[in-house]
């Protein structure tokens, strides 16, 4: 875990960009680090092999416990984006005519929201310009979608509701078991992108009802390039990647052994600290949430207020450029963010952000510190004490 608190101040680094991506788990990175030896291919039938099936299955069984799903349901992935690809494929290919163009009749149609993450909304536009109809639900100016316009959008030709449980950027969490209700009973399938919900809030997929949960993880003190798909007993899943049969032929590829073997870890430490992780972390969030607000004049707070990740603030500072504010905070050593991740590098303002009525001036002011374990009271009066004079700096000089 970063080691913020021994640094002498003007080397002192605040990581606030958890949303982005966490550090190994100290606990996770020993396991990995013991786990090196065992080389064997996992579908081998020797004693190498058997050992090194035995890990993947125990990390298959840690991540269905986290997140409350039934034996052999979750499939392991390179990660959140694949998860989500399979996901929007699967439904394409049942679909599909063989030309790949949609059926005329029948259910073809998909939902998402405006708020989706790049691998899912990039997703949808694909199968959008294959001649798909994908309806994007707005949100309110919290990040909520409006149930009676999915109402609305729902009818007997919804093939796939796919709606994130909480969003990246805001932290705005959805009602996915209501939404999943309605979806159902509508007869359509419902997948959400649980990569930021999994291992912060309590999240079970049979209470849900959701036929597929992506998880990734990254976002849970776990290896890179590692995730898993749920996907409920009866659902239908095509490979996205064809091979050989791992994964009872849902998955192809030699197991990525070690980086499985880390999200088995992360996930089995995750459940343990759920508990822990709502209190500690939102207690540190809000923290920095009361404290920037009272030592910077008009900001204005991004995202739900009640239901929110309990590590995810998203601050406007209307008057001073995103950017300009993560260079001025990364000379002093606080690492965080102006919006997801995939989008940084990007002079668009957020997608996100203008989905909840932000103007685009204002996007492009806004900053996403998003909270871990390592962080303490400490960094969180560090940032509180080292934002001000940059902010107040930054709208002088927009405003000459
Ligand atoms: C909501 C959400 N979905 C999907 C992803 C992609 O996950 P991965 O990086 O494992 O591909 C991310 C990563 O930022 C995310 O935040």
């Amino acid at each position: 875990m970063p080691d913020n608190n021994t640094k002498a101040p003007e080397t002192r680094r605040v990581y606030i960009d958890y949303n982005a991506t966490t550090p190994l788990k100290p606990e996770v990175k020993a396991a990995m680090i013991a786990d090196m030896e065992v080389y064997g291919n996992a579908s081998s039938m020797h004693a190498s092999g058997r050992l090194a099936h035995a890990r993947v299955e125990q990390a298959r069984n840690a991540v269905e416990k986290l997140l409350g799903a039934a034996a052999g349901t979750v499939v392991f992935t390179s990660g959140g984006s694949e998860s989500n690809n399979t996901v929007f494929q699967t439904m394409r290919s049942l679909a599909s005519n063989p030309d790949g163009s949609p059926l005329p009749s029948g259910r073809n149609e998909f939902i998402i929201t405006a708020i989706e993450h790049p691998c899912v909304l990039n997703s949808a536009l694909y199968l959008q310009s294959l001649g798909f109809k994908v309806t994007f639900l707005s949100v309110d100016e919290y990040g909520k979608i409006k149930i009676d316009e999915l109402k609305k959008a729902l009818s007997d030709k919804t093939l796939l509701v796919s709606i994130m449980a909480a969003n990246n950027e805001i932290g705005t969490v959805q009602d996915i078991k209501t939404i999943t209700a309605l979806a159902k009973a509508a007869g359509a399938w419902m997948h959400t992108d649980a990569v930021q919900a999994v291992g912060k809030i309590p999240l079970n997929v049979e209470d849900l009802g959701v036929d597929y949960l992506t998880m990734s993880a990254h976002k849970i003190y776990g290896p890179k390039g590692t995730g898993g798909l749920y996907i409920k007993k009866g659902a239908p899943l095509f490979p996205l990647i064809h091979g050989g049969h791992q994964e009872d032929g849902l998955r192809a590829g030699t197991y990525n052994n070690l980086g499985i073997l880390g999200l088995g870890k992360a996930a089995a430490i995750a459940a343990g600290e759920l508990e822990k992780y709502g209190r500690e972390i939102s207690a540190l969030r809000n923290r920095l949430r009361d404290g920037l607000t009272a030592a910077i004049p008009n900001i204005k707070i991004n995202g739900h207020p009640i239901d929110v990740l309990p590590n995810t603030l998203n601050v406007s500072f209307p008057g001073a450029e995103g950017e300009a504010i993560l260079l001025s905070m990364d000379i002093k050593g606080i690492e965080a963010s102006t919006g997801s991740a995939c989008a940084s590098g990007s002079l668009e303002p957020s997608h996100v952000l203008l989905a909840i009525g932000v103007g685009p001036e204002l996007a492009h002011g806004s900053i996403r510190f998003s909270l871990g374990w390592g962080i303490t009271a400490e960094d969180i009066d560090y940032i509180i004490g080292t934002l001000p004079p940059i902010i107040a700096r930054l709208r002088a000089m927009s405003s000459l």
